[in-house]
């Protein structure tokens, strides 16, 4: 494996969902993530972002190995995840750690968090003994800002904050690679979540631990990722990747463009609209029946008639990577800030 083998690559892949519709009818295939390219490096902090769903939590479960794909294969330090021995596989699944969104439901509620926390250390024989998983306990309490009092308690006694703060402890314990965070901060407190960010970022920093951040919100994807990557999800399949700074300031998607100008002016770091980028239909298409060519055609104000009918593949575009026919023709779209570097 060289320095520059990723943690983690996905390539080609696809993930399909059956839905069963009865004995005589054939099943409903939902494609959630389709024609997926895509690496995370040592250190790095790659945020994935879209609408509600466009296929982000299922991309999320199959880099963490939850979910094989249908088609394509996933690599972990250059290896081929689905065809790896019992002890690689093992070394796999302990170095690519999730971090759920609804941190009540990802821990067990009729135990005790010393029982959450210490029993997996003991079961998979990384710590010696009891006294040991405790002292390991404890550090990764110190290191996420949780009280070693705390311990004792079920999870119904702790805020959200807290318990998100546990989900990242019981994660760290696993001396992770890489964390898939999936919208960790959409459930917990608006006042408190600048404080989950601030935690991803030190453990990235000083474990440094690759971050997958999972989230449908510009700011904190900006705020997490700074000098990371980021890739838009649009009905399963990737539309942009590139790096954070630049893709934002200058998106090349018209998709991109469009929820881009949608954000809110008062957000404290994506700016205001500089012009408007009329959609021609609001609605989303299911991911179930998506459109012909470019999914995005029946919204796109700049479509044309190829788009309906191929679809575009995501290609090298100026630093990053785009998925449309046109990206070299659309007007360029990006923000203005003022000297200061505030928004006009
Ligand atoms: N277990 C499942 N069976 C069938 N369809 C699913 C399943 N899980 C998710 N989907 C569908 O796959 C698409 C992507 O879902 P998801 O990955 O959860 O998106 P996101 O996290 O971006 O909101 C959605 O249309 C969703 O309805
Ligand atoms: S391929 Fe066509 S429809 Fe799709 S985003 Fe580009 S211009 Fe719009
Ligand atoms: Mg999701």
């Amino acid at each position: 494996m060289s320095e520059n083998t990723p943690v983690i690559s996905l390539q080609n892949v696809d993930l399909y969902y059956e839905t069963k519709r009865g004995l005589f009818k054939p099943p409903i295939r939902v494609g959630a993530a389709l024609g997926i390219n895509l690496d995370v490096h040592k250190g790095e902090v790659l945020a994935i972002v879209g609408e509600s769903g466009c296929g982000k939590t299922t991309l999320g479960n199959v880099i963490i190995g939850m979910l094989k794909p249908t088609a394509g294969k996933l690599l972990f330090n250059g290896k081929d995840v689905y065809s790896m021995g019992k002890s690689a596989y093992r070394e796999f699944r302990n170095s690519v750690q999730l971090v759920q969104q609804d941190s009540y439901a990802a821990l067990n509620p009729v135990k005790t968090l010393r029982h959450s926390l210490c029993g997996p250390l003991l079961h998979k024989k990384l710590a010696k003994n009891n006294a040991d998983a405790v002292k390991q306990v404890y550090e990764a309490l110190d290191m996420v800002g949780i009280n070693h009092e705390e311990l004792d308690k079920y999870p119904h006694e702790l805020s959200g904050g807290q318990r998100q703060r546990i989900l990242m402890a019981r994660a760290i314990l696993m001396r992770p690679k890489l964390i898939v965070a999936d919208e960790p901060v959409s459930m917990i407190d608006v006042s408190l979540r600048i404080s989950i960010l601030n935690l991803m970022a030190k453990l990235n920093k000083t474990l440094d631990i690759a971050f997958v951040y999972i989230t449908h919100d510009f700011g904190t994807a900006r705020y997490i990722a700074r000098d990371g990557n980021i890739t838009i999800m649009y009905l399963g399949k990737m539309v942009e990747y590139g790096n954070v700074q630049k893709v934002l300031e200058h998106p090349s998607h018209p998709y991109l463009q469009a929820l881009l100008t949608a954000v809110p002016v008062p957000d404290p770091i994506i700016a205001k609209k500089k012009r408007e980028l009329p959609l021609k239909s609001v609605d989303m298409p299911s991911v179930a029946a998506p459109p012909s060519g470019c999914r995005f055609h029946p919204r796109c104000p700049y479509a044309t008639e190829i788009c309906s009918q191929e679809e575009p593949q995501l290609k090298p575009f100026k630093d990053g990577k785009c998925a449309c026919h046109l990206a070299d023709q659309i007007p360029a779209w990006s923000l203005r800030r003022d000297k200061a570097g505030a928004e006009e």
